[in-house]
């Protein structure tokens, strides 16, 4: 049987204030909890059981995905008391893996979106023999990330996370935070303290001589780990450039849940998702857009690559771009909002309060 670690706590996300009684990964990406997704795309993949290692809110998880029947998986959950860091969430959950001691365990880290053929990377630790292996894939600007340079058969070279100076920014391939390890690997990483994978586990196991494998795969790869990235995530699973089985319903430009109300002129574009009783007012344009179960985008109202949180209200001919509104919120009418603002859970913001200028 295949089985999997999801990695999903640590530290908190940016995204979480504006969303206060859901964690990110239970927020809706294209009409359902965005774990979803990943749970979705590892059954597809053959994985059978999962278990989920958290470390915050995690009495939401259970209730919505249960024994993970309905995805045709066995979902088991394993909540820190205290977060232990990537590599100690990996080991407290050990004792729940049903792999004999030479098995491959998938682990993902749970913000990540991604085409990444599993089967693959499961194919490519088996016949390298590999300990451990990893997703790489290329990005412009690798300081966010792991970076892992390989020799040309791919074994890696060295992991350095988050590289500080010019000089560690030896490649552009970075760790895509889903990797394959042998079972034994996890049973050596120390239990009962915060380790952190890549700064301690990746590193010492290279010191030792271990086997780390990477797979360069240049699929649909983003990390979820900002609003925006949230906000595009979601539309790129709208359209269908990023895969997932859990869409519901087909793709294309929009998706608007069953009691949804749209105006009939209203238009909905690129990769819109409108949720569960949300209103959409006359002449209202929506472009690249997450709104949330319950908001309402009122008449007029021209919203580009923008969140809107559940139950918020954006009022008439306002415009939002590249804008995160909370919960609950209250925007008014003829408000302009742009670039990276951020209206808090519940606030009110009056009519025609903010214009945006750029005095040019
Ligand atoms: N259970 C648990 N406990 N999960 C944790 C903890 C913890 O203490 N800390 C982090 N996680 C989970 C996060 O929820 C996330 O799903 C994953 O582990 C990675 O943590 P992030 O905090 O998102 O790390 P990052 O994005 O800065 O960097 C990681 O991902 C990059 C790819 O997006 C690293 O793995 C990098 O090497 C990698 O390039
Ligand atoms: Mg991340």
């Amino acid at each position: 049987m295949t089985e999997a670690i999801l990695l999903v706590g640590g530290k908190g996300t940016r995204l979480r204030p504006l969303t206060v009684h859901t964690p990110k990964p239970m927020v809706q990406a294209a009409g359902v909890p965005f774990l979803t997704h990943q749970l979705a795309r590892a059954r597809a993949a053959g994985v059978e059981h999962i278990v989920l290692a958290t470390s915050y809110l995690a009495e939401v998880f259970e209730p919505y995905f249960g024994d993970g029947s309905s995805l045709g998986l066995s979902i088991e959950y394993v909540t820190e008391e205290e977060p232990l860091g990537t590599g100690g969430a990996i080991r407290n959950v050990a004792s729940r893996l049903h792999s004999g001691p030479e098995d491959p365990v998938l682990i993902f880290n749970g913000d990540i979106l991604t085409g990444l053929d599993i089967r693959a990377l499961v194919e490519t630790h088996t016949t390298s023999g590999a300990d451990v292996s990893l997703h790489l894939t290329r990005v412009d600007d690798p300081r966010a990330f792991g970076l892992v340079p390989t020799d040309d058969t791919g074994r890696v070279l060295a992991f350095l996370e988050k590289p500080q100076t010019p000089e560690e920014i030896v490649t552009d391939q970075i760790n895509a935070g889903a990797y394959v390890f042998r079972r034994s690997v996890i049973d050596t990483i120390p239990a009962d303290r915060p380790v952190s994978v890549e700064r301690e586990t990746f590193p010492g196991l290279l010191a030792s001589g271990a086997h780390l494998q990477g797979m360069v795969d240049s699929t649909y790869w983003l990390d979820l780990g900002t609003p925006g990235a949230f906000v595009r995530g979601s539309a790129d699973l709208v359209t269908g450039r990023a895969p997932s089985p859990a869409v519901p319903g087909r793709c294309g430009d929009r998706l608007v849940l069953p009691t949804a109300r749209v105006a009939p002129d209203a238009k909905l574009v690129g990769g819109t998702v409108v949720g569960e009783g949300a209103l959409v007012g006359a002449g209202a344009r929506i472009s690249g857009s997450t709104i949330l179960p319950g908001a309402v985008i009122g008449p007029g109202a021209v919203v580009t690559s923008s969140f809107v949180g559940a139950g918020a209200r954006v009022g008439a001919r306002t415009a939002l771009t590249g804008a995160v509104i909370g919960d609950g919120a209250d925007v008014g009418a003829d408000n302009e909002l742009h670039e990276g603002v951020r209206v808090w859970c519940g606030a009110t913001l009056p009519d025609a309060a903010i214009r945006f200028s750029s005095d040019q």
